[in-house]
C-alpha cells in the first residue's frame, strides 16, 4: 500500500460522503496498479481467493454489474449474479429475505443496485457482508464517482485548480451527486447546469459548488465537462419542453465545447442519448474519455473490492 494509505477491510461503501479524501486516494492509487492487471494476457490475481461475491441489482445495468463480475473474477473471487427478473424476487421475496438468503450462502461482499434512496444502508444493517452501493435511487452510485474521479487523475495528473462543469438533470442523478462528494473531497470546483426545474439552486449551491442557468456559464474555461444522461421519462412529466428543445439549450456540441479549455476533457456515465444530451461529435470526439471510463470502472471495482475485503494486500 502507498504511503497515502488507509485501511478500509470491512468498510461499507454507500457514498462517498463517508470517504476522507485519503480514504478516496488511497482506493485511486490502487486501481492505478489494477490497470496494469486489465493490460495482461492472463487477466487473474489471486487476491480474492477464496472470496465470495454477489451482485444483486433490482435495476437493469450493463456497465456497473459486469463490471464488478469482471473485478471480482480477474482479482480470483467467486461472483455470482443475482437480477430482480430471474430470481425468486419476482415471486414477491422481500428485501430483507433475499439479503438473509444471500448471507446465509457465506458471502463476503453483496454489491447492490436497487430504486430506493437508502437501500445499501438498509442492508448494511441487516446482514453482515461488506455492502457496495452500485446506485440506489437518485442518492449515490460511489463506484462511478471513484472512476470518474480516476478518469481525471489520469488525465489530468491533479484534482487541486481544476474545474468541472456537471451538466443536466442534477436532482434525479445518483452519477451527480456522487461526483459533487467526491469532486469537492478532492479539491476541485464544481459548476451545475441544467433546466430549473431539475437543479433547484438551494439544494445545491454551497461553498465550491456553482449553480448555473446557462449551460454556457458553467462550461467556460472548464477542464472537464461530465455529461449527465437525461431521462426521456423527465419530458413526459413535464420537467423539460421537449428532446429537441433541451437539445439545443442544453446539449454538448462541438460549439460549445469551444468555451472550454483545448484540453477539456468530457464524460458520460452512460448509456447515453446521442444528439439529446450530447452529440455524436463530442461522444466519439478527440477530448471523450468515455469508453476509458468504462476500462477505468473494472480497475476501480477492483480496488474497491480489494480494500473492503482485505484491506488492500498487495498484487
Ligand atoms: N453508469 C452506469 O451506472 O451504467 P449502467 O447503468 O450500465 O451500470
Amino acid at each position: 500500500m502507498g504511503k497515502n494509505s488507509v485501511s478500509l477491510r470491512g468498510k461499507d461503501v454507500l457514498a462517498l460522503a463517508d470517504f476522507s479524501a485519503d480514504e478516496i486516494q488511497t482506493i485511486l492509487e490502487t486501481a492505478k496498479e489494477m490497470k496494469n492487471i486489465i493490460h495482461r494476457d492472463i487477466k487473474k490475481v489471486p487476491a480474492l481467493r477464496g472470496k465470495s461475491v454477489v451482485t444483486l441489482f433490482y435495476e437493469p445495468s450493463t456497465r456497473t454489474r459486469s463490471s464488478f463480475e469482471l473485478a471480482g473474477k480477474y482479482l480470483g473471487a467467486d461472483v455470482v449474479n443475482i437480477t430482480a427478473g430471474t430470481s425468486s424476487i419476482v415471486k414477491g421475496e422481500s428485501l430483507r429475505d433475499t439479503l438473509y438468503t444471500v448471507e446465509a450462502m457465506g458471502v463476503d461482499a453483496i454489491i447492490m443496485r436497487h430504486k430506493a434512496e437508502g437501500a445499501a444502508e438498509y442492508a448494511s444493517k441487516v446482514v453482515s457482508p461488506v455492502i457496495i452501493n452500485a446506485g440506489d435511487g437518485a442518492h449515490a452510485h460511489p463506484s462511478q464517482g471513484l472512476l470518474n474521479l480516476f478518469t481525471i487523475m489520469e488525465k489530468k495528473g491533479r484534482f487541486e485548480g481544476l474545474k468541472a462543469a456537471i451538466l443536466g438533470d442534477i436532482t434525479h442523478s445518483r452519477v451527480a451527486r456522487s461526483d459533487i462528494q467526491g469532486m469537492r473531497k478532492m479539491g476541485i470546483e464544481v459548476h451545475l447546469a441544467g433546466p430549473k426545474t431539475l437543479l433547484p439552486r438551494y439544494l445545491f449551491e454551497e461553498d465550491g459548488i456553482y449553480v448555473h442557468d446557462r449551460i454556457e456559464d458553467a462550461i467556460k474555461n472548464a477542464d472537464v465537462i461530465n455529461v449527465l444522461r437525461i431521462q426521456l421519462e423527465r419530458q413526459k412529466a413535464g420537467l423539460f419542453p421537449s428532446p429537441r428543445e433541451y437539445a439545443r439549450i442544453f446539449g454538448i456540441n462541438n460549439a460549445r465545447l469551444e468555451l472550454a479549455k483545448k484540453d477539456v476533457l468530457i464524460l458520460h456515465p452512460g448509456p447515453m442519448n446521442k444528439g439529446l444530451e450530447i452529440s455524436p461529435f463530442v461522444a466519439y470526439g478527440d477530448n471523450s474519455a468515455i469508453q476509458e471510463q468504462v476500462q477505468n470502472g473494472v480497475a476501480v471495482r477492483m480496488a474497491i473490492l480489494t480494500h473492503a475485503l482485505t484491506g488492500g494486500k498487495e498484487v
